[in-house]
């Protein structure tokens, strides 16, 4: 769940290094550190942002560095357990990402032979193992460490004397940036597009070695790979700000253009009878974490009204307890990143239990592309800001159009509904477009949340999952408790809760369920909470019951979604900005949660 970049070239590795790890600071940013070789090995690295390490920055001057941005697993955040971490001579640098699950034993190993360490944690033992495998060949060594690494892992090593940088992985992703005269390597994509656009995705199993004019990849039996560079379409304006005050901002507002690339890069396939949704199935499991698995449930509605195909979903880490006896022969795992440790280890089960495996996934090249039968990109661009906003719009874009595409295969929708949920779908980015426009008066309804210490989010059928999302959001960027509720539920608990202290969101979309969300609301108005009630246009009912009323465009109700959970977001956001919360990196997260 760290970001790692290395660098071997003509310019100063440390600037390079540093504006590479800005990029990848929302995997990781409890502490930070660099090594860079000029005449001589030299690290510097702290406790806290890149920004604390920049700031305090030594002269540090050569042409091969790495650097690692880091979110503590094992071993609390302090400048002693921030990466680089150096043998016992100080010439060889090691930065790693992942977890080293038999480092206790080999700790001991080596402390018995006389090695010093000096941090708590796991990844330490890998560059002392290195050191006693050293007899020059950096690559040789690292290959000779790892036969005795039990864990997870991507790491990059440089060693004082040597141009080469030295890179494996095994479940965490590495990409190799080639440039002319230099070259990169780095967690993700995002961190080298200032650089380059011609990547090497490094594969599991795999080591390579990096000079200035050349990389090497070899296979696990040590065999050299041939391996064609990939063009990246993402670029390095892509992944800044864009004026926004924070990337949360600015990627909510880029959702209407999210939407359009997803349809763009999916739709013309909703006629196809090939792949994996082309096998005639008699259920579907949805597997996702977070954010993803609230896509899921929405998906899950989706699914079943249009293919009329059970649907069950399912939390990616409870996967692998789940009893293999029913029958989804068909697993979707949706995860943004593609690299949920969580999620992967959920589609290794499914293959394992002989599932047809169909990955959801925003970055092209990730490990899930590679460990799933099939794979569909929602194409969102890159997000930067921990809380997954434009990524999960287009998650359920991809899943409405699964949904379309099964419901057309099995003949449960005619010609004439595929069309006119086309039509729906394309005239959704003006549709959030226009609640984007209502921003503002959103934040008007904001200031009695940011008060609380606790609230609740209200929905009924294809809202409430969506709701469900809305307070995950919250929960996560303003740091107040809150709840996702299907509003029949209150009754039956939660309204033990509800008073003055409590504001209540709920979701009243005029459709068959407006009248007991009225009544819902009713209830809690009589226990005095605050309401804020996300309407359509239009409704002046809704007036009676809410406090506060955030409208938004009236769209088919199996489409409600889409204007409802922008709203919801934009919630989250103005609440979080009037708290003063760090939006973007909020605390203990990170954007990929590569350990289970
Ligand atoms: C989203 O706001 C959260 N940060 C988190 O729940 C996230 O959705 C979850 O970790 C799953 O990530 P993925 O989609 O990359 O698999």
């Amino acid at each position: 769940m760290c970001g790692i970049v290395g660098y071997t070239g003509p310019r100063d590795a440390s600037e390079v290094l540093l504006s590479s790890l800005r990029r990848l600071e929302y995997r990781g940013y409890d502490s930070a550190g660099i090594a860079v070789i000029g005449e001589h090995l030299a690290i510097h690295k702290d406790k806290g942002e890149l920004a604390v390490i920049e700031h305090s920055l030594p002269s540090m001057h050569g042409g091969i560095g790495i650097g690692h941005t880091r979110w503590a697993t094992c071993g609390r955040p302090s400048q002693e357990n921030a990466h680089p971490f150096t043998d016992c001579s100080g010439t060889i640098a090691l930065v790693h990402n992942g977890i080293i699950e038999n480092y206790a034993a080999l700790k001991k190993g080596l402390l018995d032979r006389g090695h010093i360490f000096s941090s708590e944690t796991d990844t330490e033992v890998i560059v002392h193992l290195v050191e006693e495998r050293n007899s020059g060949d950096l690559r040789e060594a690292l290959v000779s460490a790892l036969s005795d690494i039990k864990g997870t892992y991507a790491i990059v090593l440089a060693m004082e004397g040597s141009e080469k940088i030295v890179a494996a992985r095994k479940e965490n992703p590495l990409v190799i940036g080639v440039g002319v005269g230099e070259n990169f390597v780095a967690s993700d994509v995002t961190a080298l597009l200032e650089y380059t656009s011609k990547v090497l995705y490094l594969m599991d199993g795999e080591v390579a070695e990096i000079s200035p004019s050349k990389v090497t990849i070899f296979d696990a039996s040590g065999q050299t790979v041939r391996r064609v560079p990939e063009m990246v379409t993402w670029t390095a304006e892509d992944a800044k700000k864009g004026g926004f005050a924070h990337f949360m901002l600015k990627e909510i507002f880029e959702q209407p253009e999210a939407i359009r690339n997803t349809l763009i890069g999916n739709v013309d396939r909703l006629e196809q009878d090939e792949g994996v949704l082309g096998e005639d199935v008699p259920a579907i499991k949805l597997v996702a974490c977070g954010t993803s698995y609230h896509a899921g449930l929405v998906g899950k509605y989706v699914l079943e009204k249009l293919g009329k195909i059970p649907t069950t979903v399912e939390l990616a880490s409870e996967f692998r307890y789940s009893s293999d006896v029913r029958e989804d022969p068909l697993v979707i795992v949706i995860s943004q990143s593609g690299e949920t440790a969580d999620a992967l280890a959920a589609t290794r089960e499914a293959r394992r239990r002989g599932l047809h495996t169909l990955a959801i996934t925003n970055v092209v090249g990730s490990t899930m592309t590679r460990e799933a039968e099939e794979t569909m990109y929602t194409r969102a661009g890159p997000e930067i800001g921990v809380a997954a906003t434009k990524t999960y719009i287009s998650q359920l874009v991809a899943l409405y159009l699964t949904a379309m595409r099964i419901g057309h295969r099995r003949r449960t929708i005619d010609a004439d509904t595929l069309r006119n949920m086309r039509t729906e779908l394309t005239s959704l980015p003006q549709v959030v477009r226009r609640v984007l426009d209502n921003s503002e008066s959103v934040m008007e309804a904001c200031g009695m949340i940011a008060q609380s210490r606790d609230a609740f989010y209200l929905g009924r059928n294809i809202s409430y999952p969506v709701m469900l999302e809305g307070a995950l959001k919250l929960k996560e960027i303003s740091y107040i408790h809150a709840e996702g509720y299907a509003a029949g539920e209150l009754k039956h608990g939660p309204l033990a809760l509800i008073g003055p202290d409590t504001p209540v969101v709920a979701a009243c979309m005029r459709d068959h369920t407006y009248d007991k969300m009225i009544a819902n609301l009713s209830e809690v108005k009589a226990r005095d909470a605050p309401v804020i009630a996300i309407a359509n246009e239009g409704d002046e009912e809704i007036e009676q019951v809410a406090d506060k009323v955030i409208h938004i465009p009236e769209v088919q109700p199996l489409f409600s979604p889409f204007p409802l959970s922008v709203a919801t977001q934009l919630i989250a956001y103005h609440v979080a900005n009037l708290k003063g919360c760090s939006i973007d990196k909020p605390r203990n997260l990170a954007k990929s949660v590569t350990v289970e």
